[in-house]
C-alpha cells in the first residue's frame, strides 16, 4: 500500500466467550492482514499488524498504556506515561548498562551452577518451566536489588500474573470474569506475600560498594505531591521490575532450549559453539558477544516465541491513524507474535531457522521484529535480558544436555499473560559426559 493511501480497519465478529485468543487472532489475520476490528465487552479493539501502522501507533503520544496492569502493580515506569513515567525511566537507566550488565554476568552465571546442582538430584523429570521461574526471578532479585528472594515468591507471583491474564482475557476476549471467593483469598494472600517481601527487600541496606536500583530510587524519592508514600513507591517499583524482568526471560529460555533439545543439529552447533568460546572456563561477559550462533538461536526464539506476544494500549483522545479513526477511550493492539509471522516480510515465517539473523538486526525492516517493542517503552532490561539467556543456555550446556521428556512434539503456544509453552516442560538434564 502506498505510504500515503489511507488505511482501515475492517470490523470482525467479537471474540466468543472462552475463545483461544491466539485462534480468534490468526483466524482475523488470515483474513486481514494489516488491521481490523473487533468489539470487546469493554470497548472496541483496533489490532495493527502492518508494520507501517504499528510504527505510527507506537509513535503516536496519545496511544497510551492501558490501566490494566496498573490495577495491580500500582503506577510504576512499565504502567505510566508523561512526566512520571520520563523520571522513573531515567532513574532506573543507569543500572541497565552495558557496563552495569557485564558485572552481572557473574550472578547468571553462579546462579545458573546453584540450579543445575539442584536440578541433578532429581530422580524424576523436571518441570522446567517452574525451574527457569526461580532461576530467572534469583537472578534478576540478586542483579537490581543484592537479595535472592525464597522460592515461596514464585507461586505468589504465579496466582498474580494469572490474575492479570484473566483480567486482559476479560477485557480483550470477551472471556467471562467470575472469580471464587476462594481466588481472591489466593490473591491477597499472594500479593500481602509480595507486599512483605518487596518491603523488605526496600529496608534491607543494600551492599554499599554497588549501586543498585533501590538506593537509586531512595535518593530520587517520589517527586509527586499526590500523597504516593516513598514506601508504595519502592515497592511497586520492586514489584514490576521482579514482575518485568523474571517471567519474560524464564519463558524465552524455556522455548530457547526447547528449540535446541528437540533439533540435534542446532543443538550440535550450540555444543560445538559454547566449547570453543568458553573453553573451559566460566562465562563471563567478554564471552557473550561471540556466541553468535547462540545470539541467532535465541533471535529465531524471540521472533516465534515473544514472551510479550500482546500489547495493548489505550487512545488518550480521538486519533486519526493513517485513516483509521479511533476514538478515546478505544482499545489498540499490536501483537509481536503475528507481526512476526508475516509472510510478506518472513519467508516461510513458521520454519525455525536462525539463519535468517545472519544478517544484522538493524538491517530488517523497521517495526517488523519488536520482541522488545520499541520507541519510548522499548524494554530497559533488552541488554539485561539477552545476556541473562545467553549466559544460562551457555553454561547449561557447558556440561549438560537437556533431555525432552513425554511428549516432545511441536507445543502450541498459550497466549495467556506471556506465551508459555502449553502443558508446560518436563525434561530430563544430562551430564554430557554420560551421553
Ligand atoms: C526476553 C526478555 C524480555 C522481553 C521479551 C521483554 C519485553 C518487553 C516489552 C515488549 C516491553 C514493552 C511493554 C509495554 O510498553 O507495554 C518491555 C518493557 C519493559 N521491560 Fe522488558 N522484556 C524482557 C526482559 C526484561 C528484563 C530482564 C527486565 C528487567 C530486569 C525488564 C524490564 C522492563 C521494564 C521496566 C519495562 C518498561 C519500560 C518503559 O516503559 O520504560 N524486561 N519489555
Amino acid at each position: 500500500m502506498n505510504a500515503n493511501q489511507d488505511w482501515t480497519a475492517p470490523a470482525v465478529a467479537p471474540p466468543a466467550n472462552g475463545c483461544d485468543p491466539l485462534a480468534f487472532l490468526g483466524a482475523a489475520v488470515a483474513q486481514y492482514p494489516d488491521a481490523f476490528s473487533f468489539q470487546s465487552r469493554v470497548t472496541r479493539c483496533v489490532f495493527l499488524n502492518h508494520p507501517d501502522l504499528v510504527k505510527s501507533a507506537i509513535l503516536n503520544k496519545d496511544i497510551v498504556r492501558t490501566e490494566l496492569l496498573k490495577t495491580v502493580t500500582g503506577e510504576t515506569i512499565l504502567t505510566s506515561e508523561g512526566s512520571f513515567w520520563a523520571g522513573q525511566r531515567k532513574a532506573a537507566l543507569p543500572v541497565f548498562t552495558a557496563k552495569k550488565t557485564i558485572d552481572y554476568v557473574s550472578v547468571f552465571h553462579r546462579q545458573c551452577l546453584a540450579g543445575l546442582e539442584r536440578w541433578a538430584q532429581a530422580s524424576e523429570p523436571l518441570d522446567f518451566g517452574k525451574e527457569l521461574d526461580q532461576l530467572t526471578l534469583a537472578i534478576v532479585s540478586e542483579s537490581l536489588f543484592g537479595q535472592v528472594v525464597d522460592k515461596e515468591f514464585c507461586n505468589s507471583f504465579s496466582v498474580l500474573l494469572d490474575r492479570i491474564a484473566k483480567i486482559q482475557n476479560a477485557t480483550v476476549f470477551n472471556h467471562s470474569f467470575s472469580i471464587h471467593p476462594d481466588d481472591n483469598r489466593k490473591l491477597k494472600d499472594a500479593q500481602d506475600h509480595i507486599n512483605e517481601t518487596a518491603d523488605n527487600i526496600a529496608l534491607a541496606s543494600p551492599a554499599p560498594e554497588t549501586e543498585n536500583l533501590i538506593q537509586i530510587l531512595q535518593e530520587k524519592g517520589v517527586d509527586r505531591d499526590d500523597g504516593y508514600s516513598l514506601k508504595n513507591y519502592l515497592r511497586n517499583e520492586i514489584i514490576t521490575m521482579l514482575i518485568a524482568g523474571h517471567e519474560t526471560t524464564s519463558v524465552s529460555l524455556s522455548w530457547l532450549l526447547r528449540e535446541i533439545a528437540s533439533r540435534p543439529e542446532i543443538e550440535a552447533n550450540v555444543v560445538r559453539e559454547v566449547d570453543t568460546v568458553l573453553s573451559g572456563q566460566a562465562c563471563r561477559a567478554e564471552h557473550l558477544h561471540q556466541l553468535e550462533y547462540l545470539s541467532r538461536v535465541l533471535d529465531e526464539t524471540l521472533r516465534l516465541y515473544p514472551p510479550i506476544w500482546l500489547v495493548p494500549r489505550t487512545a488518550a483522545c480521538d486519533v486519526d491513524l493513517n485513516g483509521i479513526q479511533i476514538q478515546k477511550g478505544q482499545t489498540v493492539v499490536v501483537s509481536p507474535f503475528f507481526l512476526h509471522r508475516r509472510s510478506d516480510y518472513w519467508k516461510r515465517p513458521e520454519e525455525f531457522n536462525p539463519a535468517r539473523f545472519l544478517v544484522k538486526k538493524e538491517s530488517l525492516p523497521m517495526y517488523s521484529y519488536l520482541p522488545f517493542f520499541a520507541s519510548r517503552h522499548i524494554c530497559i532490561g533488552k541488554h539485561f535480558a539477552y545476556a541473562e539467556i545467553l549466559a544460562v543456555a551457555a553454561t547449561i550446556y557447558q556440561s549438560h544436555r537437556i533431555e525432552l521428556a513425554g511428549d516432545d512434539s511441536p507445543k502450541t503456544p498459550v497466549g495467556a499473560g506471556s506465551l508459555r509453552v502449553q502443558g508446560g516442560m518436563q525434561v530430563r538434564l544430562l551430564k554430557r559426559d554420560d551421553t
